[in-house]
C-alpha cells in the first residue's frame, strides 16, 4: 500500500469480487487501508494469496476467498461465507469480469455465455446474497463496476456494451428496491484503465488517441477507480443511491479536438 487514508471504514466488512488483479486488487488494498476487513475473491488462488499477503503486510485485515463467482452457488458461498465468518457484511463490490471484444460476425455463443455469467448474472446473484447478508438496521453499500462502454459504444463491443448498460439498469432497479433497507446501490463507470484484462485491447497508438481526447490528458489508473469505489462504499456518499459515477478524466461527456 503506497497511500495512507483516514480509517473511515474500520469495523466494516467488504467483499470485492475479482480482486486478485487490476481494479479489484486496487480496491481491496484501498478498502483495507481505510480499515475495512476485506474478502479478497478471485478465480486464481495465487493472486488471492498475494493480495491478502500485501494487505496483511501493511497492517490491514483480509480473508482469502478463492472462488469462481460466476454461478449463483459460487457467489452465495463467497458472500454468505464471508458474512458468516466475520459476523456481518457491509460492502459488496461486484467487479469480476471476463471480457472479449468481437465483431458482430465473430460473436460466438460460448463467449456470450461466459461474459454474461460473470459480467451480468453474477451481479444479480451478488446483490441477492448481499441483501440477505446485510443487517436490516445498519444497511450497506453495493458498488457495481460498469464501464463507459455502457454509455457510449465503439466497434466490437456489442456484448460488452450491452452487459455494462445492463449493469447500470440493475444498479438503479436494485437501489429502488433495497433503499428501504438502507442498502445503497451505485455503479462506477471507468474509461480505459491499463490492467492485465485490457492489455489485449490496447496499444500505444490507441492510448495516445484516447489521451488526446481526454480533458485531463492522461489514462486513468486502477487507483483512480478504487478511490471512487471507496467513496461510494463509505459514509461520505450516505445520501447517494441509484447513481452511475463516471470516472474517466472527462472523456465521455466532452468532444475536444
Ligand atoms: N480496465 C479497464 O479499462 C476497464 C474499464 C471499464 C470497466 N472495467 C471493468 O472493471 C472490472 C475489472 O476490470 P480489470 O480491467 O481490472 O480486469 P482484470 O481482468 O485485470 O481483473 C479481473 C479479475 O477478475 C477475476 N475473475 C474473472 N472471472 C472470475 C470469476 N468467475 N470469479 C472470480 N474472479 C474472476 C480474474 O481472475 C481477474 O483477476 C471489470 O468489471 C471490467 O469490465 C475495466
Amino acid at each position: 500500500m503506497t497511500e495512507t487514508h483516514d480509517k473511515a471504514l474500520v469495523g466494516r466488512v467488504a467483499l470485492v469480487t475479482g480482486s486478485g488483479n487490476g481494479i479489484g486488487r486496487a480496491t481491496a488494498l484501498q478498502l483495507a487501508s481505510r480499515g475495512a476487513v476485506v474478502g479478497v475473491n478471485d478465480l486464481r488462488p495465487e493472486f488471492v494469496n498475494a493480495v491478502v499477503d500485501a494487505i496483511q503486510a501493511s497492517g490491514g485485515h483480509a480473508v482469502a476467498i478463492p472462488q469462481d463467482v460466476s454461478t449463483r452457488e459460487g457467489m452465495r458461498q463467497a458472500v454468505l461465507g464471508l458474512a458468516e465468518q466475520q459476523g456481518r457484511l457491509d460492502i459488496l463490490v461486484n467487479n469480476a469480469a471476463w471480457v472479449r471484444y468481437q465483431s458482430i460476425a465473430e460473436i460466438a455463443p460460448e463467449t456470450v455465455e461466459r461474459m454474461l455469467n460473470i459480467g451480468f448474472k453474477a451481479i444479480i446473484w451478488g446483490i441477492q446474497a448481499a441483501a440477505e447478508a446485510m443487517d436490516a438496521e445498519r444497511g450497506g453499500a453495493i458498488i457495481n463496476v460498469a464501464s463507459v462502454a455502457g454509455l457510449i459504444s465503439g466497434k466490437n463491443s456489442v456484448v460488452y456494451s450491452g452487459i455494462k448498460a445492463g449493469v447500470m439498469g440493475i444498479t438503479r432497479a436494485a437501489a429502488a428496491e433495497l433503499g428501504a433497507r438502507k442498502i445503497r446501490v451505485n455503479a462506477v463507470a471507468p474509461s480505459a484503465i491499463p490492467t492485465e484484462g485490457t492489455m489485449r485491447n490496447r496499444n500505444a497508438e490507441l492510448d495516445a488517441r484516447r489521451i488526446a481526447r481526454t480533458p485531463l490528458g492522461r489514462l486513468g489508473t486502477v487507483d483512480d477507480i478504487a478511490r471512487a469505489i471507496c467513496f461510494l462504499a463509505g459514509d461520505d456518499s450516505a445520501f447517494m443511491s441509484a447513481q452511475v459515477l463516471t470516472v474517466d478524466g472527462g472523456i465521455t461527456a466532452t468532444n475536444i479536438v
